[in-house]
């Protein structure tokens, strides 16, 4: 698998800049996330949508920064969610509820299923080659949501990514303060889905290798875990104020920029919960695996598991059992949903 340094490496000097909508702009994610998508400079565009009333003054506000990113408010009600999408290369979908303590992410399902349903199906009328990044929880049911509706609209929904970037970057901060190594340097692949024991850090493929050789199984299992609860982590400390936002926001900044830069015609690997029927050694159809993105802004190869231990294969039988059943509630709720 590539390190990052080695994909910027591949980095070429093809340089075709990008639109990208954020839906759901005026949020706790929403907010940071325009402002380094406004500070891209592979990004030509930034069209700010959400239904809170301040959403104008988001991006008036944004649109002082001098940087040479056009950042524009798209409007706030049904009748333009469409529009907002419009000329997006990049959807980013942050719309949504948080958590609060004491809930799951599957507790979210009721309000957000409808939220992502709704701008989906505006994202396959009138971006349906758009690459569409949802950071909506409960990610291993929204993504079979927009997927499924993509399908009733007869739109290729292979396009679709559920954004876990933020455990990646979470796993790589933690090995590189456990490892004493500079977080520049580090690559943790995570596989699987986006809630609990579906959340799997393969610790045993970490680069730089070796690098937490030092821990023993006790060690590894505690770190496993810390990198599963982290959201739940953020949750807690926030008190009912929400959940992470500034670390999201730099996640999902990642996850576009990554995108981008393979549809540039760079070598880029980020790990992403997509569709991925038959991959071996897992048996649901949705999971997260170091992905090589493709120019056209979809996969070009699913590099899948890699070799993992009798730890990690536990793992990943644990989040199979509970991601059945969350991905098929999304796939219930999209046949029902009108
Ligand atoms: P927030 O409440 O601060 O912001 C959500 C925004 O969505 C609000 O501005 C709201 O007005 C807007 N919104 C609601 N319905 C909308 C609609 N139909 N169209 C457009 N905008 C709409 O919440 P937040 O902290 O930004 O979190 C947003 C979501 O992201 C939550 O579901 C949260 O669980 C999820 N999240 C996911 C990850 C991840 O790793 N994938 C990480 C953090 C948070
Ligand atoms: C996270 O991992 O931080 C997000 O999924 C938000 C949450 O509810 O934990």
């Amino acid at each position: 698998m590539l390190s990052r340094a080695t994909a910027r490496a591949l980095s070429t000097t093809t340089q075709v800049n990008k639109n990208v909508a954020v839906l759901g702009a005026a949020g706790g994610i929403g907010q940071p996330l325009a402002l380094l998508l406004k500070c891209n400079n592979s990004v030509t565009n930034v069209a700010c949508f959400d239904v809170n009333p301040v959403t104008p003054g988001v991006a008036a506000d944004l649109s002082h920064i001098d940087t040479k990113v056009i950042t524009g408010f798209v409007g706030a009600d049904s009748a333009t969610m469409e529009e907002a999408v419009k000329g997006a290369d990049v959807v980013l979908i942050p719309a949504g509820v948080p958590r609060k303590p004491g809930m799951t992410r599957d507790d979210l399902f009721n309000t957000n299923a409808t939220i992502v349903a709704q701008l989906t199906a505006a994202c396959a009328k009138a971006a349906p080659n758009a690459v569409v990044g949802i950071i909506c929880n409960p990610v291993n049911s929204t993504v079979p949501i927009a997927t499924e509706i993509y399908k009733q609209l007869g739109v290729d929904a292979s396009r679709i990514y559920g954004v876990t970037t933020l455990d990646i970057v979470r796993a790589n901060e933690f090995v590189s303060v456990l490892g004493s190594q500079d977080p520049n340097d580090v690559h943790v692949p995570v596989i699987g889905g986006h809630a609990g024991v579906t959340i799997i850090p393969v610790l045993s493929q970490v680069q730089p290798a070796g690098c937490i050789d030092s821990l023993n199984a006790e060690e590894i299992s505690a770190l496993t875990e810390r990198i599963q609860n982290a959201g739940t982590e953020v949750v807690q400390a926030k008190a009912g104020g929400g959940s992470a936002t500034l670390s999201m926001a730099y996640a999902a900044a990642r996850f576009a920029d990554s995108v981008i830069r393979a549809m540039n015609g760079e070598e880029v690997v980020e790990c992403a919960y997509i569709k991925a029927e038959n991959l071996p050694g897992v048996d649901v159809d949705y999971f997260s695996t170091p992905l090589l993105l493709g120019a056209d802004g979809k996969v070009k190869e699913n590099l899948g598991l890699g070799e993992l231990n009798a730890f990690e294969q536990d793992l990943v039988s644990k989040a199979c059992e509970q991601l059945a059943g969350e991905i098929n509630k999304g796939v219930e709720f999209a046949a029902n949903y009108k």
